[in-house]
C-alpha cells in the first residue's frame, strides 16, 4: 500500500517534469494557493502561462525556488535582511522583491528590473523544483482576475484536462503570499498576506537588524494589484454586520447600475430583481477565515443565486483580516460601507 503511494507520487512527479521539460505548464500545490508553473529556462512554457490564464503581460510572475542558494542566483542584491526573513519564513508565504539577475527572462517580470522570489511550503512542489534544477515561474492557477484555487479540484474546474496538476492536500494558508519589496533596509508591503509587518519586525529585531517601512506604494512598483480581481461571476456585496438581508437587497436593487457588466472579458451575471442571495460566512478567526476564503467564495458563486453578500463584523480586525479584506474588496462589485470604515493596514512604527 505504502509502496503504491510512493510510486504514484514518483510517477506524478516524473510526468510533471516531462511536461515542464517540453516547455509546457503544470499545476503546482503550494500552502497559499495552487500555481500554474513553467520552467524559467523554457520560453514556450512561460508564454503558455499567459495564454492559458488569459493573463496580460504587464502582470509579473513569482519565481518559486527550493533553496536560498537558488533564490540568490536570480537576484543581485540579496542582503542580511533577506537572509533573516528567509530563515524565519521560508519555506512559507513570503515573496521577496529584489533586483533581478540576468537569469530572469523579461517575460517573467513584465519588463521590471525586479523579480519576486519565494520558497513555497509544499513537499511535492519543493521536490519538483529540486529535480527540475531550475526555478519555476508561477502565478495563481486561475483565469486572470478570477478566484484563486486552493485545491487541485479548483484548478481542474478552471482548466479541465488541459493542465496536469501535481496532487497534494488543500492549501493550508489559503490566500496568496505577502509580497515584500526589500530595498536595502527599506521595506514596502506590495501585497498583504499572513506574514504580517509585525511578524517581519519581530523576526528582524531578533537578529538585531534595523529596518524602516515605506508606506507609499506606487503603481509602477506594484503592477497586478488592480481594483477588481479575484472576482466571482455573480455580484459580491460587502456590508456591515447590522444590515439585514432585506435592506441589503434593497440597496443592491437601487445601486445595480454601479455593478460592472463585465470584468476582464468575463460577464458578471446581473438580474433585475436580485431576489435570491447567498451569504458568504467566514470564521472570525482570521487564519481559519483565510484558509476557507476562496473555497467558500467559489461555493457561493456556484449557488447560482442572484448575488452574494458578506457582512463585516467589528471583531474582524488586525493585520491578517486586513489581508483578507484586500481580497474581499477586489472581489466585490458593490459595498454599502463608506471607504473610511474599511479596515486599513496600519504598519507598525519602528
Ligand atoms: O502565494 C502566491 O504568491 C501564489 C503562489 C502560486 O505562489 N502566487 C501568486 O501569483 O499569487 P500571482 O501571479 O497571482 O500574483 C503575483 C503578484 C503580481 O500580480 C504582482 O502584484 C506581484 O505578485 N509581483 C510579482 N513580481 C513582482 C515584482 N517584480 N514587483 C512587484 N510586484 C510583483
Ligand atoms: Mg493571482
Amino acid at each position: 500500500m505504502l509502496n503504491n503511494i510512493a510510486s504514484e507520487k514518483q510517477s506524478n512527479l516524473r510526468h510533471a517534469l516531462e511536461i515542464l521539460d517540453l516547455g509546457g505548464v503544470v499545476g503546482i500545490p503550494t500552502e497559499t494557493v495552487y500555481g500554474l508553473a513553467a520552467r524559467l529556462d523554457r520560453p514556450e512554457g512561460l508564454k503558455q502561462i499567459f495564454s492559458v490564464k488569459q493573463r496580460p503581460f504587464f502582470d509579473p510572475l513569482i519565481v518559486h525556488v527550493n533553496s536560498i542558494a537558488m533564490a540568490q542566483k536570480y537576484v543581485t542584491d540579496w542582503n542580511e535582511v533577506c537572509t533573516a526573513l528567509a530563515a524565519e519564513f521560508w519555506p512559507g508565504p513570503l515573496s521577496l522583491v529584489l533586483e533581478k539577475s540576468e537569469a530572469i527572462p523579461e517575460i517573467v517580470t513584465a519588463g521590471l528590473n525586479t523579480v519576486a522570489v519565494r520558497m513555497p511550503r509544499s513537499e511535492p512542489t519543493l521536490e519538483l523544483i529540486r529535480q527540475a534544477g531550475v526555478g519555476l515561474a508561477a502565478p495563481s492557477a486561475n483565469r486572470f482576475g478570477k478566484t484563486s484555487p486552493t485545491s487541485s479540484a479548483h484548478v481542474a474546474s478552471e482548466f479541465g484536462d488541459a493542465v496536469f496538476v501535481v496532487p497534494d492536500c488543500k492549501s493550508e494558508i489559503g490566500i496568496e503570499s505577502t509580497v515584500l519589496r526589500v530595498r536595502g533596509s527599506i521595506l514596502t508591503i506590495l501585497r498583504p498576506g499572513v506574514v504580517t509587518p509585525t511578524a517581519i519586525n519581530k523576526a528582524l529585531a531578533k537578529k538585531g537588524l534595523q529596518i524602516s517601512w515605506n508606506h507609499v506604494v506606487d503603481q509602477v512598483e506594484s503592477p497586478g494589484q488592480m481594483k477588481h480581481h479575484y472576482m466571482p461571476d455573480i455580484p459580491l456585496v460587502l456590508t456591515d454586520a447590522l444590515t439585514s438581508p432585506p435592506d441589503i437587497r434593497a440597496y443592491v436593487v437601487e445601486h445595480a447600475h454601479e455593478i460592472p457588466d463585465q470584468i476582464y472579458g468575463v460577464n458578471v451575471a446581473k438580474v433585475s430583481d436580485f431576489a435570491t442571495a447567498k451569504e458568504l460566512i467566514l470564521s472570525h478567526d482570521p487564519l481559519i477565515a483565510a484558509r476557507e476564503f476562496y473555497g467558500k467564495l467559489r461555493e457561493a458563486a456556484e449557488s447560482r443565486t442572484d448575488f452574494i453578500f458578506f457582512r463585516v463584523h467589528p471583531d474582524m480586525e488586525g493585520e491578517i483580516w486586513a489581508a483578507i479584506f484586500d481580497r474581499l474588496k477586489k472581489a466585490a462589485s458593490l459595498s454599502t460601507l463608506s471607504p473610511r470604515s474599511w479596515l486599513t493596514m496600519d504598519l507598525p512604527k519602528q
